[in-house]
């Protein structure tokens, strides 16, 4: 152990975000490199499926939203992770799914200016379209996503080359991106990002 370092747990911070087309594996790898890293993985996608289990208010509003693979509003998301990294000390975090918009990215750098708290690699996976919807539709013969068939697997790809594709040049200018090819074994992918995170941008 460093006995020089100040005690100050800010250093532990660690911020990384998963960008990547819906399917591309994000949520997959985000739990490993959560777990084995003591990370905290943040699933925008699973938070607010696990409010439409819960039917709450929030679940009811935006069931028929992720139904069509639309996205919830940004301020919707933009408050949700505030109150989260009110609750975190030290900020150790995998964003998955989270920013998807650049009014989101914008957001989450102010949030995190404001903390004092760096962004250290944000990963983007990158799959060929045409695998992408095979994995979500094979997915969808076991899974209970409302948004797992080809139709709206379809739109989801659609929107996030409308609206988070800007999400990564905005971090590309800032020098932050890493592009990790997506495709090959689930371990495979592993050991790029375990490299890309060892190696920040
Ligand atoms: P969200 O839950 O974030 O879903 P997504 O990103 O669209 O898609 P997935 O979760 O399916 O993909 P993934 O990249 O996590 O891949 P996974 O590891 O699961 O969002 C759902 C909805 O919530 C949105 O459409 C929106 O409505 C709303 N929402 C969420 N966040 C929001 C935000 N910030 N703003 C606004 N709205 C928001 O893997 C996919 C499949 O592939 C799995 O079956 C997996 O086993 C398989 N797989 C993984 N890796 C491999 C591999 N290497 N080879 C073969 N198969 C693999
Ligand atoms: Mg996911």
């Amino acid at each position: 152990m460093d006995n020089t370092r100040p005690e100050n747990t800010k250093l532990e911070n660690q911020v990384i975000i998963f960008l990547g087309a819906p399917g591309a594996g994000k949520g997959t790898q985000a739990a490993r490199l959560a777990t084995e890293h003591n990370l905290l993985q943040i699933s925008t996608g699973d938070i607010l499926r696990d409010h439409i289990a819960r039917g709450t208010e929030l679940g009811q509003r935006v069931e028929p939203i992720m139904k069509q693979g639309h996205l919830v509003p940004d301020d919707v998301l933009v408050s949700m992770i505030g109150e989260k990294l009110q609750t975190l000390e030290p900020v150790r975090v995998i964003f998955d799914g989270f920013p998807r918009t650049l009014a989101q990215a914008e957001a989450l750098d102010q949030m995190l200016l404001q903390n004092g708290t760096p962004l250290n690699s944000v990963l983007l996976l990158e799959v060929p379209t045409e695998e992408l919807i095979a994995r979500i539709v094979n997915r969808g013969i076991s899974s209970e996503r409302s948004d797992d068939n080809e139709t709206t697997a379809r739109a989801r790809q659609q929107v996030y080359h409308d609206l988070t594709q800007p999400v990564v040049e905005h971090y590309r200018k800032q020098g932050l991106v890493q592009a990790l090819e997506g495709r090959g074994s689930t371990n495979e992918v592993y050991a790029r990002i375990l490299e890309a995170v060892q190696t920040p941008a």
